[in-house]
């Protein structure tokens, strides 16, 4: 068993108390401070935003959009691919503009991309608007952090290496009602050649059911009703846990609270995920028929030198046992293109395994070169061209797919959770499937955070259209 390090109660009381004295001061100064905060990346840093929400909520901050009128904006970074970490560091150095207008204005970058030091000094030297720099192990103590550079007026970086810990009792400050995401699990082991995440994010180390539990039954009761279990590999819950608890006895836990929702997770990884899943995400009402289950690519050696640690082979027998508990399974997967070395036939395979399983929806990328995974040493001969011209095929078998899936729904009735509207005439309303397929629909904006029956009646690559 890992041991589990935690933040200790009395740790997030003290920063509770100094939000209290930020609010004080902020207070004396400012009529209604208002905060911005920016999030890129997963779900995880979704989450992790939450939680800054919630301690700024508690300082006495407002929150607004408008980066000219925010006192403080805080922009949580990703650092998975190049393009996020382009598209952060443009948007900071427009920052240059705002802080201009309002010198006092406080500007903080934190999450994965900061987690990593040549960016850090890149901040450093680069980026004289930033003031405070904290990577996502020192999150619990963003008050602290906060209240320091508002003191001192210095600019401060705390992005210590760490394997991380476990923290309750963080104030959440959620989007929306309806839909609520819930981490269940911090961090990775294991180490996909190609990936950065374990690096920055730490070792992978578990809530202990009981919160978990129990903000469950917290979110129910006000009234979520979709409910997103989240963790970079949700299969390998629990194992650093003297409970024995697995990821399937957690979702029968959930299942068993009182009410009308539906749990979803993400992300499972094939090589952890058991026939005791399946089962229990058959037998278990609550818990929607849809996994996400990435691939990364349908040949064995881009697999291996990948780090995955199953074959093409393996995952189609996974596939198919997931298929065979659940045959409305709505099962999605993530493809990196143009893995180093990666040729035509490697290529084709990837393809060939697409045809195969006919994924309702694929996220694929082109392979980003990360500082100081392993992958980054492998030799990489193939030009850009020809990785965008292989990525470039693969989302034409992609949206195909999907859409010929989307197909199959028309004149089905569908029972669909109403999340919230879309801006536009006639199909005002969006909703999503059992399986997490997006509709669109005609209805009264009442209907939002309601299970509904719906006529399907027409499917793109992307969304379906339905009508009550
Ligand atoms: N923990 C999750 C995924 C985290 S990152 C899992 O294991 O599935 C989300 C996706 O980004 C990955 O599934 C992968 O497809 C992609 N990705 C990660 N690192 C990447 C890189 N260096 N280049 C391109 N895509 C990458
Ligand atoms: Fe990255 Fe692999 Fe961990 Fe997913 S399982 S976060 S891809 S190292
Ligand atoms: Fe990005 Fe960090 Fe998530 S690197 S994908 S925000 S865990």
């Amino acid at each position: 068993m890992i041991p589990r390090k935690t933040v200790a109660p009395e740790e997030i009381r003290r920063q509770l108390s100094i939000c209290r004295e930020i609010l004080t001061s902020v207070n004396a100064s400012a009529a209604h401070p208002l905060a911005m905060v920016d999030t890129y990346g997963c779900q995880q840093n979704e989450a992790d935003s939450e939680k800054l929400r919630g301690y700024l909520a508690e300082m006495g901050y407002g929150f607004t959009q408008d980066e000219y009128e925010a006192d403080i904006i805080v922009i949580n970074t990703c650092a998975v691919r190049e393009h996020a970490e382009m598209r952060v560091l443009g948007n900071v150095g427009a920052l240059n503009h705002t802080k201009k207008a309002k010198p006092s204005q406080i500007i903080a970058v934190c999450g994965c991309m900061v987690q990593q030091e040549h960016m850090t000094e890149k901040i450093k030297k680069s980026y004289p608007i930033v003031d405070l720099v904290f990577g996502p192990h020192e999150l619990w103590r963003f008050p602290e952090l906060l209240q320091e550079v508002m003191l001192k007026h210095k600019r401060l970086f705390a992005t210590e290496k760490s394997d991380g810990a476990v923290t309750e009792g963080i104030p959440l400050r959620r989007d929306g009602h309806v839909k609520a995401w819930l981490s269940i699990m911090y961090g990775c082991n294991n180490y996909c050649t190609y990936c950065i995440v374990p690096y920055v994010r730490g070792r992978e180390r578990s809530r202990l059911p009981e919160a978990i539990v129990a903000e469950a039954r917290e979110l129910v009761e006000a009234g979520y009703k979709d409910i997103t279990l989240l963790g970079q590999n949700v299969n390998s819950y629990g194992k650093n846990l003297s409970s024995g608890t697995d990821f399937a006895d957690l979702i029968r836990m959930i299942n068993d609270i009182p009410g009308d929702f539906l749990i979803r997770f993400m992300t499972s990884h094939p090589k952890d995920a058991t026939e005791k899943l399946f089962r229990t995400m058959a037998e278990c009402e609550k818990c929607a028929h849809q996994l996400h289950l990435p691939v990364q690519s349908g040949n064995d050696r881009v697999l291996k030198a990948m780090n995955r640690r199953y074959t093409a082979e393996k995952y189609l027998s996974v596939a198919a046992l997931a298929r065979r508990y659940m045959p409305d399974l709505v099962l999605t997967t993530d493809i990196i293109v143009g893995f180093p070395g990666e040729t035509d036939e490697e290529f084709e395979d990837t393809l060939k395994l697409c045809e195969e399983v006919r994924f309702d929806a694929m996220f694929t990328f082109i392979y980003s070169k990360r500082v100081g995974t392993p992958a980054a040493s492998m030799p990489d001969p193939f030009t850009r061209e020809e990785k965008q011209r292989h990525f470039d095929r693969l989302t034409e078998v992609s949206n195909r797919i999907s859409g010929e899936k989307h197909a199959e729904y028309i004149g089905t009735v569908q029972r669909v959770l109403v999340d919230g509207e879309t801006g536009k005439d006639p199909y005002n309303l969006s909703a999503r499937t059992n399986g997490g397929r997006l509709v669109h629909l005609k209805g009264d904006p009442s209907l939002i955070g309601r299970f509904c029956n719906v006529r399907i009646t027409a499917g793109n690559t992307w969304a379906l259209y339905g009508e009550l």
